[in-house]
């Protein structure tokens, strides 16, 4: 979970978003999926949320199957009238053949992207950057507030996830691919500049430069 203000501010993200769908990765159970839904609901636009959710593994093994991740998910969102705005996938975006089917299935321009799962920021945006939206709002969770404490206070699990979060947003940021606007917590809240209207490429290369940054920078931790 993300501190309420967060989701509050998800809340007016939403309402307060251009025309288009919006794209949430790594739902857990519904929170934000039903903040961004609420926000769709009440600015009264024919648009919905994708909330991609690979509901075994990790976190989800402590409630049960991925049938069961799967109820809990749909039913918080139906809990809130919200069938009809939030459309639920269960798709591991780690998966590559699974990966392709979802990138048919989710058509831009999207409106909003709001990315909470395993840190992989390079994959999804390889995948997803290029249906946003010159402008659309760009929101990444599990980025360090300070590097010192999360270095001793987490678990290596958690404390790679923020780091692969930092590098990967440091890259984009400093490509000019996202722009911070405020950040609370751990969550950037950030925009796709409105100059960018190109096809962006992305390259496995690249990626594998990436990909070293952070085994060095885990290995140091
Ligand atoms: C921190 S939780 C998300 C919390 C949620 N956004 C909220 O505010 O309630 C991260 C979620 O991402 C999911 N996840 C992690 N890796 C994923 C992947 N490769 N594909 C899809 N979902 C993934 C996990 O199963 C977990 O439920």
């Amino acid at each position: 979970m993300m501190p309420v203000r967060v989701y509050k501010q998800l809340y007016r993200c939403a309402l307060e978003a251009p025309d288009g769908d919006m794209l949430e990765i790594g739902a857990a159970h519904g929170a934000a999926s039903i903040s961004l839904g609420l926000g769709l609901r009440d600015a009264n636009r024919p648009f919905r949320l994708f909330a991609i959710e690979k509901c075994e593994g990790g976190s989800r093994d402590a409630y049960g199957s991925s049938e069961v991740n799967r109820r809990i998910l749909e039913g918080n969102v139906a809990r809130y009238d919200l069938a009809g705005h939030v459309e639920i996938l269960t798709v591991d975006l780690s998966h590559h053949e699974v990966r392709q089917s979802t990138e048919g299935h989710i058509r831009g321009p999207l409106a909003l992207i709001l990315h909470d799962a395993d840190g992989e920021l390079y994959r999804d945006f390889m995948l997803f950057y290029n249906l946003l939206r010159p402008g659309a709002t760009v929101i990444i969770d599990d980025l360090p507030v300070d590097q010192a404490a999360y270095r001793s206070s987490m678990d290596s699990a958690r404390t790679r996830k923020f780091v692969k979060a930092r590098i990967y947003t440091d890259h984009f940021v400093g490509k000019g691919l996202i722009e911070p606007m405020f950040q609370i917590r751990h969550t950037l809240f950030a925009r796709k500049p409105v100059n960018i209207v190109r096809d962006t490429q992305f390259s496995q290369a690249e990626l594998n430069v990436l990909r070293e940054s952070i085994a060095k920078a885990t290995n140091h931790s």
